[in-house]
């Protein structure tokens, strides 16, 4: 099949969260598995240009309105080829997202000049899969400004939502720069007369099929708790959301080959974790102790992933156990202080590095004994999946991709990989720690954890197949 991916992120490029790694290892299965796949993305300023090889193959110019965008397309590489495009009047911002007024612009433009990319290079996708709000107006575009193209007669669109709260909502005003003017009776017509357009919702309803990245997730975004006011439409589509787990890219996140790790270790020998353990320390200043238990973080620190949950709980748990305590991360400035506040409370047993960077993501990964996702929703969640490769024992609140792949352990039957707890306040996160350090206590048992993580497999060669049969299955669908 042709495979057009419109996405925002993808590693190690432009990333701020699991949506670029995703990005980088799905389409590179789907390239493996035969099929055409390119992936179109924004040039960032912030893209290290130096760490491929960009190949400048045409210019396009982008009419949104009464804008005119001339943009420069780079190609990298080949398997799968990756178009990037280059127009710094919207891409030159130092970061890859903004509240600036022109943002819908920013990705509208994206979209449009993933459709004329495949324009001049003849390419007829069979699939358009579309991410998140940033592309969620294509499905609709193509139905409208682009069915009288034959490359796009055929095509049939998936979007697949990586996080339901990001929407890209706008004012109405934006109408004329989306180019769908004459076609505004195919937008939400109580949300316009509200004044607003809400880029997702007509994702939403224009898409073909729509996917989310767990099962548990799928179900949650069609309840009112997590749906962010567009769980009715999905619950009327129900029969097309469906939850794909998201895949490990093992190249990358592997304790035997991690490039990032000083020392290597496997399932059958962990000395090298220890080690690591030790060099992940003394690197951030803390004292190594052996058996004290390290704990790691790395997160956005936004709502979501649920930190407010260790205010004040953290603190008393540091005091009362004992043990240490990694966090990388940046995000709201109460996040940040709160983490500020831990380190200086407890100087020998917290590290906050405040920032992003993938290097020590890697070495948390190896380094801990354990480690802490207590968000509020998790629509799949990447680092608890590499956690359990690495041999560090997951402790999540059960939502979303968490609940789908941390399972509880059961000391009497040696079964689970985790800690899950169910309530979202600060007696669940207090019970699954505590839980946690009594099994770290007994080596019998957590050897049994890690092993038992460390065998779980959430290779795409498995989650790359799921996308492949809804494919197939909206294919089989189209008139021919
Ligand atoms: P989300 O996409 O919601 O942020 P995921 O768990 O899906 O959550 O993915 C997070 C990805 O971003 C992981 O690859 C993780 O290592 C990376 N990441 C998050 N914060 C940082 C950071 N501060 N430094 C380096 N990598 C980070
Ligand atoms: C989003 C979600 C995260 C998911 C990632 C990749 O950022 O917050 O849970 O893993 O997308 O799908």
């Amino acid at each position: 099949m042709n495979v057009l991916f419109v996405a925002s992120e993808l590693a190690p490029f432009a990333k701020t969260g699991g949506l670029a790694d995703v990005m980088a290892a799905l389409p590179a299965y789907l390239h493996r598995a035969g099929h055409d796949t390119r992936v179109v993305l924004p040039l960032y300023d912030t893209v290290d240009t130096k760490k491929a090889t960009f190949e400048a193959i045409m210019d396009l110019e982008v009419p949104l309105g009464t804008h005119r965008y001339a943009c420069k397309i780079f190609r990298v590489g080949n398997a799968p080829p990756v178009y990037f495009v280059h127009c710094p009047a919207l891409y030159a911002r130092g970061r890859l997202y903004t509240s600036d007024a022109d943002e819908h612009r920013r990705f509208l433009a994206l979209s449009y000049a993933a459709l004329l990319i495949c324009q001049k290079l003849d390419f007829a996708p069979d699939i358009l899969h579309a991410h998140d709000w940033q592309a969620s107006l294509l499905p609709m575009i193509i139905k409208t400004l682009f069915a009288k193209d034959p490359r796009f007669a055929k095509t049939r669109s998936l979007l697949t939502i990586h996080n339901l709260m990001y929407q890209g909502s706008f004012p109405v005003e934006i109408g004329p720069d989306t180019n769908l003017a004459s076609v505004a009776h195919l937008f939400h017509q109580d949300l316009m007369k509200a004044g607003r357009v809400n880029f997702l919702l007509q994702g939403i309803l224009y898409a073909d099929g729509v996917s989310t990245v767990s099962p548990t997730y799928a179900r949650e975004i069609q309840t009112e708790t997590f749906g962010g006011g567009l769980d009715g439409y999905l619950r009327a589509r129900s029969a097309t959301v469906v939850g794909i787990l998201n895949g490990v890219d093992y190249d990358e996140w592997s304790p035997e080959r991690d490039r990032f790790i000083p020392h290597k270790y496997s399932a059958s020998d962990l000395a090298g974790k220890e080690r690591d353990k030790e060099h992940l320390l003394t690197s951030l200043g803390l004292p190594y102790i052996k058996g004290v238990p390290v704990l790691g973080v790395v997160s956005r620190l936004v709502g979501q992933k649920g930190f407010k949950l260790f205010d004040p709980a953290m603190f008393d748990l540091l005091r009362k156990h004992g043990f240490q305590l990694v966090v990388l991360g940046s995000g709201e400035p109460v996040l940040e202080a709160l983490f500020g506040n831990l380190q200086r409370a407890f100087p020998r047993q917290v590290c906050f590095y405040q920032g992003f960077k993938n290097d020590l993501a890697h070495l948390i990964e190896a380094g801990a004994d354990m480690f802490l996702m207590p968000s509020a929703y998790e629509p799949c969640g990447l680092n608890q999946l590499y956690s359990l490769r690495y041999g560090t024992v997951p402790i999540v609140h059960r939502t979303g991709g968490l609940a789908d792949t941390v399972k509880q352990w059961q000391p009497r039957a040696g079964a689970g990989n985790g800690f899950a707890f169910e309530h979202h306040d600060e007696g669940g996160l207090r019970w699954a720690i505590e839980a946690a350090l009594g099994a770290y206590r007994d080596p019998k048992q957590w050897q049994r954890l890690i092993q038992n993580g460390m065998a779980e497999d959430f290779s795409w060669d498995a989650q790359g197949k799921l996308y492949e049969l809804v494919y197939a299955r909206l294919t089989s669908s189209r008139r021919h």
